[in-house]
């Protein structure tokens, strides 16, 4: 026997009986995302790798550390996408769709970042990506924080922990960074390695460092929000406001800072004490700047991204409803009339109901073995037919989950003595002339 080849770490299969929950997530949200206005864009899963360079940043983990680069037989640099909003910038721009335009986009798909994988971390993961082009003002922020709000509500989870930020104009930005970097050198020492460098590369990635030590000093660090220039702080009160005007609860962190370097202003993250250290399902902000340093027109931009893996995590352990896909019909048949019948009877069903899950027994067997499959297929209601039935143009109905006794219907009644049972309406009564 060949040895056999295993998956790569960090990335996973998607097996039938847990692809329920994600199909459910996916239908929720596509009706979700519409119901606001958001349209699907699709863009590829490998660009050229200066496209996240200069969109995420280079002294970013994500470009230094994560991406999965590689040169193509021509020798030009490609990357897997660690993320969706650079293509979509890009392909935004590259067909016109947002100068001087209202846009809103959503996209899903995998991303991939060679990170360390363990529960709720992967090396592929899929994300569910929401962008908005055009808005300039508070109001599309509240509307995408309100939409994601809704999608949780719809998906039926609770428990989410809103926090919000506001990371300025770059110039009050980059004011901010000098008084954070003056207070950081005056405790240098203390600090962590990881912390020590970024504090000449990325100092405002030193507010969320995970270290205790760090985390102390960073508490009385200088907040960002005090030195917010005058319009980001009235853009950040009219977030606050229409978000207390919804109901949504949040809470304002001034040291919420985002791993990707477009951020302008609004910056916000749903996490929850359910996952583990994996807490962040939903993250995102505003990038005002983003569309222009990829070559666009100026167009502010804001949008989000949910780490799939993580909220379909949170759906199972909270045990949100998920509509079941097992087949509802599994159907019986032996002998040779009755294989040929079978046929015949399960296309007039499909025919009349096309949403109809019904598996036909294929590779013959006994009764009790097809019935033993028909249990494991998880279906409602076995057919039955035999050449007996055949020959008297019957079929056995049974109820696989104590639905009562099995009773015996004729071909013209069928549909009607099922249509109630599964829920659906029936047209026209069964007619097969061999
Ligand atoms: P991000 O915070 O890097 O933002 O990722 C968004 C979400 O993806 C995270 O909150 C998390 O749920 C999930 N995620 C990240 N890394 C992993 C991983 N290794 N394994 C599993 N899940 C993960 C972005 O990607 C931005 N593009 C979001 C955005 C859209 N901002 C504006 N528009």
């Amino acid at each position: 026997m060949s040895q056999k080849i295993q998956s790569i770490r960090g990335m996973n299969d998607l097996l039938p009986q847990d692809a329920d929950v994600w199909q459910h997530l996916q239908a929720i949200a596509a009706e979700v995302f519409a119901a606001y206005g958001y349209r699907e864009l699709r863009v590829p899963v490998v660009e050229r790798t200066d496209l996240f360079k200069r969109a995420v940043g280079e002294v970013t983990d994500v470009v230094e550390k994560e991406m999965y680069t590689f040169e193509d037989r021509g020798g030009e640099s490609l990357s897997l996408r660690p993320e969706l909003t650079a293509g979509i910038v890009r392909a935004g721009i590259e067909h016109g769709l947002l100068y001087n335009q209202q846009q809103r986009v959503w996209s899903s798909g995998p991303v991939f970042r060679y990170e360390r994988p363990q529960a709720g971390r992967y090396r592929q993961f899929h994300q569910l990506d929401v962008e908005a082009f055009g808005l300039p003002g508070p109001d599309v922020d509240i509307e995408i924080i309100a939409l994601a709000a809704r999608l949780w509500q719809r998906l039926g989870v609770s428990g989410f922990r809103l926090q919000i930020n506001s990371l300025g104009t770059p110039e009050s930005r980059l004011r901010y960074r000098a008084a954070l970097t003056d207070y950081l050198r005056s405790h240098e020492a203390a600090l962590d390695d990881d912390s020590q460098r970024r504090l000449a590369s990325n100092p405002l990635r030193v507010l969320d460092s995970k270290v205790p030590a760090t985390r102390e000093i960073v508490t009385h660090a200088p907040s960002l929000l005090d030195h917010l220039d005058a319009e980001s702080a009235e853009h950040f009160i009219a977030l606050r406001r229409g978000l207390d005007l919804l109901g949504i609860g949040y809470q304002v962190n001034p040291r919420l800072v985002r791993g990707l370097d477009y951020y302008t202003r609004t910056v916000f993250e749903w996490t929850t004490d359910q996952l583990g250290a994996q807490d962040a399902v939903c993250a995102g902000g505003r990038y005002d700047g983003l569309v222009a340093h990829l070559g666009g027109a100026s167009t502010p931009g804001i949008g989000f991204a949910i780490g799939m893996e993580r909220l379909i995590a949170l759906m199972n352990l909270q045990q949100a409803p998920v509509p079941a896909h097992a087949p509802q019909i599994y159907f019986c048949r032996f002998g040779l009339q009755a294989e040929t019948a079978a046929v015949a009877l399960a296309e007039q069903l499909r025919d009349e109901w096309p949403a109809l899950r019904l598996v036909l027994n294929a590779g013959g067997g006994k009764l009790g073995a097809q019935l033993k499959r028909a249990d494991a297929s998880g279906a409602r209601f076995a057919l039955i037919l035999g050449d007996d039935e055949a020959a008297q143009r019957t079929v056995q109905v049974k109820s696989l989950r104590g639905e009562g006794e099995p009773v015996s219907i004729g071909w013209p009644d069928l549909l009607q003595h099922l249509a109630p049972r599964l829920g659906l309406s029936a047209t026209v009564p069964i007619d097969i002339t061999e």
